[in-house]
């Protein structure tokens, strides 16, 4: 089947398909602390990396939520990795708090000092990036109109890993069990990896 995004056979698709199939998608588990000192923890799937060197990040809000505006405000924020042990906790963060709600107190989470960034960060979980936030980009759709999506890029100043979580000088994965978002209510866990090889040859990166 096609269809031009507009005109989507509800009958046959009554659900929009687009997330399950950009799936599945990292989840930034994204933890900022306010000017004033309040604290944010939420999950975001519209998340990944954009760039090794320096290392980007980069999350999307599809509205001016919390963690944008305190990310902003600040220049800081810390994104976690979620995983299976923690998808409790992870999906209580997503619920609509009141502005300044300290998530990490209602997940029963533990916030731990970061280093080189004022937010707090998940202490339970095995891996955490320390961003500064190097752009905010005001997404915009073909017509030229804003979305009201905003994507927060940082670059990652330092890496937390729980040292359980390292074999033969790697992180390990596939031991962590990231959790990542599909389409609908669905989710994915990694468990398995697999190596392949790149071909030789290529001038790129
Ligand atoms: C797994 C998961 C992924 C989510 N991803 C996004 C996302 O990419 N963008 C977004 O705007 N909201 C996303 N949400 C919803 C936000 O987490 C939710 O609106 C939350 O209340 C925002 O919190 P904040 O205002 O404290 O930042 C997601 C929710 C879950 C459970």
């Amino acid at each position: 089947m096609f269809y031009a995004t507009a005109d989507r056979d509800r009958t046959k698709l009554p659900h929009d398909p687009f997330k399950a199939i950009v799936a599945p998608r990292p989840i930034g588990w994204i933890s900022t602390r306010a000017l004033d000192g309040r604290i944010n923890l939420a999950p975001y799937s519209f998340f990944n990396g954009f760039s090794s060197a320096p290392p980007i990040v980069g999350f999307s809000s599809e509205g001016r939520k919390d963690s944008a505006c305190f990310a902003r405000e600040s220049g800081e924020f810390v994104a976690n990795l979620a995983t299976q042990d923690l998808r409790g906790p992870m999906n209580e963060t997503s619920a609509p708090f009141p502005r300044g709600y300290n998530e990490f107190v209602r997940a029963g989470l533990t916030m731990a000092k970061c280093r080189l960034v004022a937010a707090p960060r998940v202490a339970e979980s095995p891996a955490a990036l320390e961003c500064k936030v190097v752009d905010v980009v005001e997404i915009k759709s073909a017509s030229g109109a804003l979305t009201g999506a905003v994507l927060t890029l940082g670059e990652v100043v330092g890496f937390h890993i729980d040292e359980r979580f390292l074999l033969d000088g790697r992180f390990d994965t596939a031991r962590a069990h990231p959790l990542a978002r599909c389409g609908y209510q669905d989710y994915a866990v990694v468990e398995e990896v697999f190596a392949m090889a790149r071909p030789k040859g290529g001038g790129d990166v």
